[in-house]
């Protein structure tokens, strides 16, 4: 399997909660690397772009507030198959739905405070790690 790098957001319920450490723990525990990270409050500008897929759907504005509602940890976390791995590691999109031993299945309980976000493809990743950071920003 291909070495890959995702896009991991801690996103603001995280950061408030003070699961940072908690969900850098799982990701580092998996064996992947954290090659970039910086924490930062999110512009609507970023954040429309970022969920630039669901700008027409019915959740989009509340998507955005709440991206935009505090910091954020963005990390590059890089690995072996680290894309679909950190999915899994994720979690079901909506907490509820979301299996036990997963970071949204252990740490949230509803939607839309679902902890983390973690790219979805090898498009999506490319497309979110360059819209994220700059090419010195990582290692
Ligand atoms: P994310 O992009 O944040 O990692 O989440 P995801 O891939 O698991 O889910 P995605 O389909 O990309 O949705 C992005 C975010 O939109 C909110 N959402 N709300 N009300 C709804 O039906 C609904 N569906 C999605 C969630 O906050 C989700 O994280
Ligand atoms: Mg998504």
């Amino acid at each position: 399997m291909a070495v890959e790098r995702t896009l991991i957001l801690i996103k603001p319920d995280a950061v408030r909660r003070r699961l940072a450490g908690d969900i850098l723990r799982r990701i580092e525990s998996r064996g992947f690397t954290v090659v970039g990270g910086k924490l930062l409050t999110v512009t609507r500008e970023l954040g429309e772009e970022h969920y630039g897929e669901h700008r027409e759907k019915p959740f989009f504005g509340e998507l955005v507030e709440f991206i935009t509602s505090g910091p954020t940890w963005a990390l590059v976390v890089e690995g072996e198959g680290v894309i679909a791995t950190m999915r899994k590691t994720i979690g079901a999109t909506n907490p509820a739905n979301a299996e036990p031993g997963t970071i949204r299945g252990d740490l949230a309980s509803s939607m839309p405070d679902n902890l983390v976000h973690g790219s979805d493809s090898p498009e999506s990743a490319q497309r979110e790690v360059a819209l994220w950071f700059s090419a010195d920003e990582l290692g």
